[in-house]
């Protein structure tokens, strides 16, 4: 991949589709950097929720985060979020986060900040896996190739489940598949960069796949792409 000054590769879907895993493991075997577009959103629900920001209070929201500034630190795997310099990575998390940052990314002027952000971490990151819900229609539109990730809801609950358990929670399948079908929900019908299948992606529907399986044919995919 040295010859290669500049490749995006986007990964699109909604929760529980597989996006942050796959999105990893593909940009380990291209030597890319990998940026979860969704733990920015994370962090500025995780903003509004520690600091009672009003989720809906876009304008408040949007200059908080200018002036604390969010960052990633490149050199963890996967990479660390930083808000205001504080590592906040695990509490982006937590289900009190997750349950509002549909309504956090909802507002036109969260997602202007952090589409502009976005497009700065592409231009300093020009070998780039990125992945969220807008990356392949909005964020990128020019990148070389665009996937879209789709699974059965009891597949993405289970996978959110087994996440959210392995890493200490306590939580009911009820409340974690009820959290996806609102977030499903919000992020679709919002008017500013909806979930949608960004035009020419190649969808792949991971509900009987393993991590591997989505990644090998994805890394066939974009070693045809440089290929061709
Ligand atoms: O992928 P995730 O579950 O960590 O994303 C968290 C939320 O962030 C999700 O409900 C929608 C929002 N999001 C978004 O609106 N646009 C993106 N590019 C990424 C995530």
């Amino acid at each position: 991949m040295s010859e290669i000054r500049r490749f995006v590769v986007t990964i699109d879907g909604a929760a529980g589709t597989g996006k942050t895993s796959v999105a990893l493991e593909l940009a380990r075997r291209l030597g890319t950097d990998c940026l979860d577009t969704g733990a920015m959103y994370r962090a500025i629900a995780a903003l509004s929720v520690d600091n009672g920001i009003d989720p809906t209070d876009g304008v408040a929201l949007a200059e908080c985060i200018n002036n604390l500034g969010i960052r990633f630190d490149w050199d963890q795997t996967p990479p660390a979020i930083l808000l205001g310099g504080n590592d906040i990575s695990k509490r982006i998390r937590d289900l009190d986060v997750s349950s509002v940052v549909s309504i956090v990314a909802k507002q036109p002027e969260v997602r202007a900040v952090l589409v502009e952000e976005q497009r700065r971490i592409g231009r300093e990151h020009p070998l780039l896996v990125t992945e969220g819900r807008d990356q392949g229609s909005i964020v990128f539109p020019d990148a070389a190739v665009r996937f879209f990730l789709e699974a059965k809801m009891d597949e993405r609950t289970k996978r959110r489940l087994k996440q959210l358990r392995d890493s200490g929670m306590q939580v009911e399948d009820t409340e974690v598949q009820q959290d996806i079908s609102q977030r499903d929900t919000i992020d679709s019908t919002r008017a500013d960069g909806p979930l949608a299948c960004p035009e020419g992606a190649i969808v792949i529907d991971t509900s009987s796949k393993t991590i591997m399986d989505v990644v090998d044919l994805m890394e066939e995919s974009v070693k045809a792409f440089l290929s061709a």
